[in-house]
C-alpha cells in the first residue's frame, strides 16, 4: 500500500498553469512550505530512505533543492554541497582558476550551468543529489557528472515531483531517480 503522507504531499502541491511561460505547469511547492506538518513528512521520508546508507554528503541543486537538502542532510549526519547557478561561487582572487569546476546543459531555450567547489567532495564518497523536481532530467544529469568528475559516488537523485516516468527505478546516467510523487 502506498505510504499515507504521499496523498497529501500531493495535494500540498500548487499547480499554477502558464508559469513562467505559456503552455508550461509549474508545480509550485512553496505551498507545501506552509504547511509544517507536510514539509516534515516529506523531509521525513527522503531520511527513513537514506539513513543507514552510509551517505557522505547530500548535494541540493540551486534555488529549491537548497530548501530540501539542508534537512536531509542534518538528519541523516551528512554534510551538504551546494551546486550553485554560475558566477555565484567564491573563488579566492589569488586561485581563479581550478577553485570551482562547472557543468553546462541544455534548456529549452538556451543552456544553463551548475558549479561546485573544488574539494567539496572527495574521491568515493557516497552522494545523494536532491531538488524539488525532474522534468526532462536534464539538471540532474549536469548534477550527477559534476560530482562525477570530482570522483563522487553518486548513489541516488531524490526530488519530490517527477513526470510519471520517473516513478518505479527510471534511470538517469545509470543513476536511480527516486521521486515521492508525480507532477500534474
Ligand atoms: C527547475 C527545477 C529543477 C529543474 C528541472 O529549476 O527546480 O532544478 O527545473 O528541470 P529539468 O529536469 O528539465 O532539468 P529552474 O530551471 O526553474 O531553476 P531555479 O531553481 O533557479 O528557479
Amino acid at each position: 500500500a502506498a505510504d499515507p503522507r504521499l496523498q497529501a504531499i500531493s495535494d500540498a502541491i500548487r499547480v499554477v498553469p502558464h508559469f513562467p511561460k505559456p503552455g508550461i505547469m509549474f508545480n509550485d511547492i512553496t505551498a507545501l512550505l506552509l504547511r509544517p506538518a507536510v514539509f516534515k513528512d516529506a523531509v521525513d521520508m527522503f531520511v527513513e530512505r537514506y539513513r543507514g546508507m552510509r551517505i557522505a554528503a547530500v548535494a541540493g541543486i540551486e534555488a529549491r533543492g537548497f530548501i530540501f537538502g539542508p534537512a536531509i542532510a542534518l538528519a541523516i549526519g551528512a554534510k551538504f554541497i551546494p551546486l550553485r547557478k554560475p558566477k555565484k561561487l567564491p573563488v579566492a582572487f589569488t586561485n581563479l582558476k581550478g577553485e570551482v569546476i562547472s557543468e553546462t546543459y541544455i534548456l529549452e531555450y538556451g543552456t544553463d550551468c551548475l558549479e561546485m567547489h573544488v574539494g567539496a567532495t572527495e574521491p568515493g564518497e557516497r552522494v545523494v543529489v536532491v531538488d524539488d523536481l525532474v522534468a526532462t532530467g536534464g539538471t540532474l544529469c549536469a548534477a550527477i557528472k559534476l560530482l562525477e568528475r570530482a570522483g563522487a559516488d553518486v548513489v541516488e537523485c531524490a526530488c519530490l515531483i517527477g513526470l510519471p516516468k520517473y516513478k518505479n527505478f527510471y534511470k538517469l546516467n545509470g543513476k536511480p531517480v527516486y521521486i515521492l510523487v508525480e507532477s500534474r
